[in-house]
């Protein structure tokens, strides 16, 4: 590492550059509101420099919550520039969503528990219990809206409506199975009349970043389609699932989820609080859950089509994500350590490629089609280092800090050549970056 003070100077500024006050903004222009994942990656960052800025971050997050728990997506600045995009959503049109803030009616992967623990590390066992004693509250009101909504089953794996809720957006399963599914008339008729490239006068992400980087403009029309759904019943979850057979218990949002309830146990612990029975309950049953993605003619895990019951063997990241989960076996845990050293899947010279390198679907620069992530990097590093595969772990951090160092804080990079690419100055890079650097020596 050439110039550590450097890096650590330019992310610094990054995240700085990004701050809104209460909360900082993914990058500038492209991405000017609050995001949940991101936050959360964004206080892992800030715990390094600012310990009241990273819980300030994470607290701003709950200013979003809906009265059922829910933790939406995005909260929208209230900026008039941005009118339209709370227009798309109007969550107003939700009994449950709060009167002061506008935000989407969906969710992204419940990263808040890890956060809230990361920045917990940092403190001091007194401050660390009233942290906790203070989060726990909405944590478990979020956990409880996953179960009572997203798993109708019982069967302990959460079901997501929208590929957004992923936070993989346009990973190649759910481009799959939006494919399959009911695409509306008007999609088709301006499909057919050449018109797809009038959707580029209301993409922000295309002003900002070359549309090769992006998803294209058909399945934009796609995606703007299923929120219009999602919208007209209200983000009523049992009403959507009464509608469409659009439904999906993801793999990446599952192993977050298993690993957030691990979390929330052990924060319940340590500040004496006993968890409501029937949420015990539910994460117990989700501890063995993940099982139900493997599939073990290719020994890997997939996400699965709630409606059908059928694996979606469609190659992605997400086959990675069990390891974060931490519920695994060794021994499935060993085929996907195989895995990161296939040349045939994700052994690159950058990794973690967000869709194996053999795959038809593998894009190197196109958005989650095949670039590397920080956040993705970080969680399977994660994962790695607690089933003891550390020099795994290692060599992802390693080049994680290079590709940051050579070419700054972009959104994702080329995992062929380290191409950087999407939004300049992203913020989950500079803050993962700087937790990447006080760990690098572990
Ligand atoms: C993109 C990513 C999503 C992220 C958002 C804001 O949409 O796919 O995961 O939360 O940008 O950075």
């Amino acid at each position: 590492m050439a110039d550590t003070k450097k890096l650590l100077n330019d992310a610094k500024a990054v995240l700085k550059n990004n701050d809104h006050g209460c909360f900082t903004a993914p990058a500038g222009d492209l991405y000017p509101h609050q995001w949940l994942w991101d936050s959360c990656f964004i206080a892992i960052g800030l715990r390094h420099t600012n310990i009241d800025r990273a819980k300030a971050e994470l607290k701003s997050l709950l200013r979003g919550q809906w009265s059922n728990g829910m933790l939406p997506n995005m909260i929208f600045s209230e900026d008039v520039l941005y009118t339209q995009d709370r227009n798309v959503w109007r969550s107003h049109l939700s009994i449950s969503s709060p009167s002061d803030a506008s935000t989407t009616g969906i969710t992204q992967p419940p990263m808040l528990a890890e956060a809230v623990v990361q920045v917990g590390k940092k403190l001091k066992k007194a401050e660390r219990r009233t942290w906790y004693a203070d989060m726990l509250p909405a944590i478990i009101a979020y956990h409880q809206w996953l179960y009572r909504d997203r798993d109708p089953k019982e069967s302990g794996l959460v079901l997501q409506l929208h590929p957004y809720e992923t936070g993989l957006d346009s990973t190649p399963p759910w481009l799959d199975q939006l494919h399959k599914h009911h695409r509306p008339w008007w999609a088709t008729i301006i499909e057919k009349s050449n018109l797809v490239s009038v959707v580029n006068l209301v993409r922000r992400d295309t002003r900002h970043v070359p549309p090769g980087q992006r998803m294209d403009n058909m399945d934009a029309l796609l995606y703007y389609d299923v929120i219009r759904k999602l919208r007209s019943k209200h983000y009523d979850s049992k009403a959507m699932l009464r509608k469409s057979a659009f439904a999906i218990e993801d793999v990446s949002f599952n192993s977050i989820f298993v690993r957030a309830n691990q979390h929330l146990t052990d924060m319940a612990e340590f500040i004496g609080r006993t968890l409501p029975e029937d949420l015990v309950e539910r994460m117990d049953k989700s501890k063995l859950a993940i099982e139900q993605l493997w599939d073990s003619y290719s020994k890997q895990y997939y996400s699965k089509n709630h409606t059908t019951g059928r694996l979606i063997r469609v190659p992605s990241i997400g086959t990675l994500m069990p390891l974060y989960s931490g519920t695994i076996s060794k021994e499935r845990a060993n085929h996907l350590v195989a895995m990161l050293h296939s040349k045939d899947f994700f052994n690159t010279d950058y990794p973690v490629a967000s869709v194996p390198v053999s795959a038809k679907e593998f894009s190197p620069l196109r958005y989650w089609q095949g670039p590397a992530w920080l956040n993705t990097n970080w969680l399977i590093a994660d994962g790695l280092n607690r089933y003891g595969f550390t020099s795994e772990a290692s060599v992802i951090r390693k080049k994680s800090l290079e590709l940051v160092e050579e070419h700054g804080c972009y959104e994702y990079f080329s995992p062929i050549d380290g191409s950087p690419a999407g939004a300049k100055n992203f913020s989950w890079t500079a803050a993962l970056a700087i937790d990447f650097l006080q760990t690098k020596t572990k």
